[in-house]
């Protein structure tokens, strides 16, 4: 049935079928994560323009009736973007037009797909983010407990990859669970970047109806207006590249994890195991059991951290205004925000199995970790550090120092004072943002 245009920006001539499908791309499916919020931004928007007169109240509850149905469409998974309809702003248009006929056209009145791509960019991308912050204080949660559960078991410490100093589960575990207080940090940015009202900057320039930003604002639930409309048009751009600095941050920190566990998993170590239905095997060496789930994690997790770099390339340099470019953004930042999700996911699956091995420190081969304890005993008992490292050092150079295998670190943030509460209030205080 085409009874109508089928272009918003139709004026008597259809383009080429070529230029058609490369200049969409795969917005038809990716729009499809926005359509509701494409209805919710219209909603605001059409209950604004009753507000300064450009809609009557009647056309207003024709409207919103129209718009709650469509929602319930999507809501129900009946919604589809046609193939003859270029985007998801085009589709909810259409359908309203089809429904009420000419009032549904009203509803663009000082509005332009460019803003109204960056509404439906925020709302998604707000929750977007509280997912994934859902996913960071899980796998956090998980952490914290592992390193009180493991507080007492010692592994050797490295540096250079040399046995360095007695380290301990309850140290390594909880050191991911801080980190991603810092990545959290990164995400909690990201996301008030993110909450800002563009709405209303229209192209990018405004619009000469008396718009009321403020209005559109508290409904939609945005912290503030992007007040400047040029500014607002350039948070296209720069919103993108603070999530993908959040989503690198994470992932680089899951990233280090997953490397830990495929070298402590490694028989040379063997610090750490698994139930063997989490690992994988080989197609020749039939008594492999590999880490490959952590592999992928890596590898995954080292690609979402150049999703920065991608938008930076994207977007480096481009005029000020809308630029066509931008919407390629979307290809990049979605299928990443899924990736580090699933990824935390399967780190915190793993983890509740993980087993960790016992009595580690005993074998000869990491004797040289209580060095630094030794020369600490010296100095405690009176012996100044240089001589103390001196007499060690010597002892070990002659095969002569055997170790005390005891470890009595008791300082904030050491093997044997965590500050485990610490640091998950640190998390909370964070986190309460994203309870909205
Ligand atoms: N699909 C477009 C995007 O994501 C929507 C905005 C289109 N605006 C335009 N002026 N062609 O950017």
């Amino acid at each position: 049935m085409k009874t109508m245009d089928t272009k918003l920006w139709s004026k008597g001539f259809e383009p080429d079928k070529m230029i058609e499908r490369f200049t969409v791309g795969r917005d038809r499916e990716l729009d499809m994560k926005l359509a509701r919020y494409d209805v919710e931004g219209s909603m605001a928007h059409i209950q604004m323009l009753e507000s300064i007169g450009l809609l009557t109240s009647d056309e207003l509850s024709q409207l919103s009736a129209g718009l709650r149905e469509i929602a319930g469409e999507i809501e129900a998974g009946n919604f589809v973007i046609e193939p003859e309809i270029e985007d998801v702003h085009s589709q909810v248009e259409l359908m309203l037009t089809r429904k009420l006929g000419a009032i549904g056209k009203k509803i663009h009145s000082g509005r332009s797909r460019n803003d109204q791509v960056l509404v439906d960019l925020k709302l998604f991308m707000r929750e977007e983010l509280k997912r994934v912050a859902q996913a960071v204080e899980r796998l956090f949660h998980r952490l914290q407990a592992l390193s009180e559960e493991h507080k007492d078991k010692l592994m050797p410490g490295y540096t250079h990859l040399q046995v360095a100093m007695p380290s301990s589960f309850g140290l390594w575990f909880g050191a991911y669970a801080e980190a991603l207080t810092d990545d959290m940090q990164m995400v909690k940015a990201a996301y008030r970047i993110t909450n800002q009202n563009p709405l209303g900057s229209a192209a990018g320039y405004g619009s000469s109806f008396p718009l009321d930003r403020e209005m559109t604002t508290r409904l939609l639930g945005f912290d503030a207006p992007h007040y400047n409309v040029v500014a607002a048009q350039m948070s296209r751009g720069k919103t993108e590249r603070a999530i993908a600095a959040a989503i690198g941050a994470v992932a680089s920190t899951l990233g280090h994890l997953a490397m830990d566990v495929c070298m402590w998993m490694c028989q040379n170590f063997g610090f750490v195991s698994f139930p063997d239905e989490l690992t994988t095997g080989s197609s020749i060496m039939p008594h492999k059991k590999n880490p490959d789930v952590f592999e992928i994690m890596r590898g995954k997790c080292n690609r979402l951290q150049s999703v920065g770099n991608e938008l930076a390339l994207l977007t480096a340099n481009l005029p000020l205004g809308y630029n066509r470019d931008l919407q390629l953004m979307k290809d990049i930042l979605f299928p990443a925000v899924d990736e580090l999700v699933d990824c935390l996911e399967m780190a915190d699956f793993m983890l509740e199995h993980i087993r960790v091995k016992d009595n580690i420190v005993e074998d000869p081969r990491y004797d040289y970790l209580f060095t630094v304890e030794e020369v600490n005993r010296l100095v405690l008992s009176g012996v100044p550090f240089r001589e103390a490292y001196r007499k060690v050092g010597e002892e070990v150079q002659r095969g002569e120092y055997s170790p005390v295998r005891e470890v009595n670190h008791s300082h904030l943030g050491s093997i044997g004072n965590l500050a485990t509460a610490e640091i998950a209030k640190k998390m909370a205080m964070l986190t309460d943002e994203f309870k909205v």
